[in-house]
């Protein structure tokens, strides 16, 4: 799936094409919309009888980020296996199988399911009336663990389902799938589906109507997170309740500076800055560290250990810290897995791993 974003930093507004037809209701695509935005001229047929699509970890906010900004990680995700099936009504979409789940607590109605409810956007999206469709998810991130879970499930099925039908969604269009599914389950968010689709670092510069801006980390440099998950669940939706409704302008002007930072930092692909405003929330992150038990001495150690920055990764429960090597990654996850031991009673693990780039993406 080709994306053709040139310049750094240049605005992606999600804008109806010339191939479809638009009703004047439907000039634009607006992210809080419950109907298909744009309404295809034609059914498209499938041009594959089955696909399977993987789909990225990611860490959102990184830091002051909140809700605006995310980065894909490599080597960790779900996977997604859609195929046409006859036995399944047209124009529906049925869960034949869920595996890896460890929880047991995912549904198999696709209503309420993060893959199903992103599938059934897109097929709506696309216009499928003919054709029924039977998925299978397969989990390789926990959930409710700050991973992007629900987001890597709903980007799976989303790039799935338009790969199944000849990929005429353009990766925006995917996003506002995925995020009717996050909206469900967690929250209206787009910070981890967004780069779970596709890849790299994206920042969401506004979600009426949803634009996104895609932060392009030098290629020839080299970007490490270490994320340490205890073994402990912090449901999104619970650790957004635990967020202020108003702060005060002096937060406000230091979030928005270290934000700024942070931009900067990627662009450059300076590891030091990026660490140091990664490390700097004064807003969401002193109110979410106390609920995770061990987070802070946690923190403490990844710098003490020689990470550039440390903070939760999404809502948390993980941490990540950002370090230039594996090796030292590894060196600094230690540390991290020893303090919630023995500040916070949890059992956790590590998990050393590069940027993701590409996103979602078909693997066969
Ligand atoms: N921005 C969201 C939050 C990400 O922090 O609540 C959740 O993974």
């Amino acid at each position: 799936m080709a994306i053709c974003y040139q310049a750094p930093v240049k605005p992606i507004c999600v804008r109806p094409t010339t191939t479809f037809s638009s009703t004047p209701r439907r000039q634009s695509l607006r992210c809080n919309l419950s109907v298909p935005i744009r309404t295809l001229v034609s059914e498209p047929e499938p041009v594959l009888t089955s696909v399977k699509a993987f789909a990225p970890a990611t860490v959102a906010n990184l830091g002051p980020g909140f809700d605006f900004l995310g980065c894909a990680v490599d080597g960790l995700g779900d996977f997604v296996s859609l195929s046409v099936d006859p036995n399944v009504h047209p124009g529906r979409i049925s869960i034949a199988h869920i595996t890896g789940d460890a929880s047991g607590k995912l549904s198999k109605n696709p209503n309420w399911n993060c893959a199903g409810i992103a599938a059934i956007e897109v097929m709506k999206m696309l216009g499928i009336r003919s054709v029924g469709l039977s998925l299978s998810l397969h989990k390789g991130l926990p959930l409710g663990s700050g991973l992007g879970s629900s987001a890597a499930s709903a980007a799976a099925a989303a790039v799935a389902v338009n790969e199944i039908f000849g990929g005429r969604l353009r990766p925006e269009e995917l996003v506002l799938a995925g995020l009717k599914s996050e909206e469900r389950v967690s929250g209206y968010h787009a910070d981890n589906v967004a780069p779970a689709i596709m890849g790299g670092f994206i920042l969401i510069r506004n979600y009426e109507p949803l634009e996104l801006m895609r932060l392009n980390f030098p290629a020839e440099k080299d970007l490490f997170f270490v994320l340490v998950s205890p073994d402990f669940e912090a449901p999104t939706k619970k650790m957004r309740a635990a967020l202020p409704g108003e702060i005060g302008m002096a937060h406000h002007v230091w979030n928005c500076s270290q934000a700024g930072a942070l931009v900067a930092s990627v662009l450059q692909g300076d590891l030091v800055g990026l660490g140091k405003a990664l490390s700097s929330d004064k807003i969401v992150e002193p109110r979410r560290a106390p609920l995770i038990p061990g987070m802070e001495a946690v923190k403490k150690a990844a710098i003490e250990a020689g990470a550039f920055g440390c903070t939760i990764s999404g809502a948390g429960p993980t941490a990540v810290a950002v370090v230039e090597s594996e090796e030292k990654g590894e060196m600094v996850g230690e540390r991290m897995v020893e303090a919630f031991w023995k500040e916070g009673s949890l059992k956790a693990v590590k998990a050393v791993k590069k940027l993701d780039r590409v996103g979602a993406r078909l693997v066969s």
